[in-house]
């Protein structure tokens, strides 16, 4: 199958223009609209200076994704399958108003620069429980599906990937807890080994812009390296901020997580 091996191979498959996905997109859309009327909520998720909603969790969706009557079909749906992962969590919601980004809570300048000049690029799962501290393995991420609820000019904070950092990642990861009992993976601490990684990642890999349309979307594999681009300042009044749906369910084992494929 040729989106297998170009997803396996580049870390990240964008398809095309599905129906279903734009019906999907447009349902999550007014639910989340009506949701943020709410101000507390809206509030609450808001972060960087008003400039990004989180949104953690933010869809009421059901275990497939569905919303009521509106499943969640596409042309992903293969590629969900691969991987044994739990069911779909609601999913996030993130976003992204003109001006991001602007420093998070108490960010220091030079987390702020990483997130301005290198798209605060990570690899999901891997958390710091406080800034510069120990970082473990604590959500294993089966992948990362993306849907844009909006259609949003190409310039507002389109996700990056590194491509190919996916292939760096799983390297790095599988001589790091090779020997190592998959039920210890979660206390080891990894920032050195994901540190150098990256660091190898930004000079190897290419930065692709991942810029997609309503009823378009795109998944990135579970090691991939990837961020939130800057928004690009000659786009101005565009203030329903560009919205983006995020499913990430955690993998069934643990132990899949190193793996590429
Ligand atoms: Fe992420």
């Amino acid at each position: 199958m040729k989106e297998l091996s170009d997803f396996e191979h580049k870390g990240w498959i964008k398809f095309k223009f599905d129906q279903r996905v734009a019906h999907w997109a447009n349902a999550a859309n007014s639910k989340i609209t009506s949701k943020l009327k709410n101000k507390e909520i809206f509030d609450n998720n808001l972060t960087c200076q008003g400039t990004w909603f989180v949104g953690v969790d933010a869809l009421e969706n059901d275990t497939n994704g569905a919303l009521g009557e509106i499943s969640l079909s596409g042309p992903f749906e293969s590629l969900m399958k691969r991987t044994e992962a739990r069911g779909l969590h609601a999913a996030q919601v993130s976003i992204i108003f003109e001006g991001y980004p602007k420093p998070r809570d108490q960010e220091s300048e030079s987390s702020f620069n990483y997130r301005l000049k290198r798209d605060a690029a990570h690899v999901d799962g891997l958390i710091a429980d406080f800034p510069g501290g120990p970082r473990k393995l604590k959500e294993p991420h089966a992948y990362v599906l993306g849907i844009p609820l909006n259609q949003a000019p190409k310039g507002a904070s389109p996700v990056v990937v590194w491509e190919g950092s996916h292939h760096l990642i799983s390297k790095a990861f599988n001589s790091l807890f090779l020997n190592q009992d998959p039920e210890k993976w979660k206390d080891l601490d990894v920032r050195e080994v994901y540190m150098q990684t990256r660091k190898s990642i930004f000079e190897k890999c290419k930065r692709r812009v991942l810029y997609a349309n309503l009823g378009e979307s795109y998944m990135i594999h579970r090691l991939c390296l990837h961020g939130i681009s800057p928004w690009d300042f000659e786009i101005k009044n565009f203030n329903e901020g560009r919205k983006i749906a995020y499913f990430r369910p955690e993998l069934q084992h643990l132990a899949d997580w190193p793996k590429l494929s």
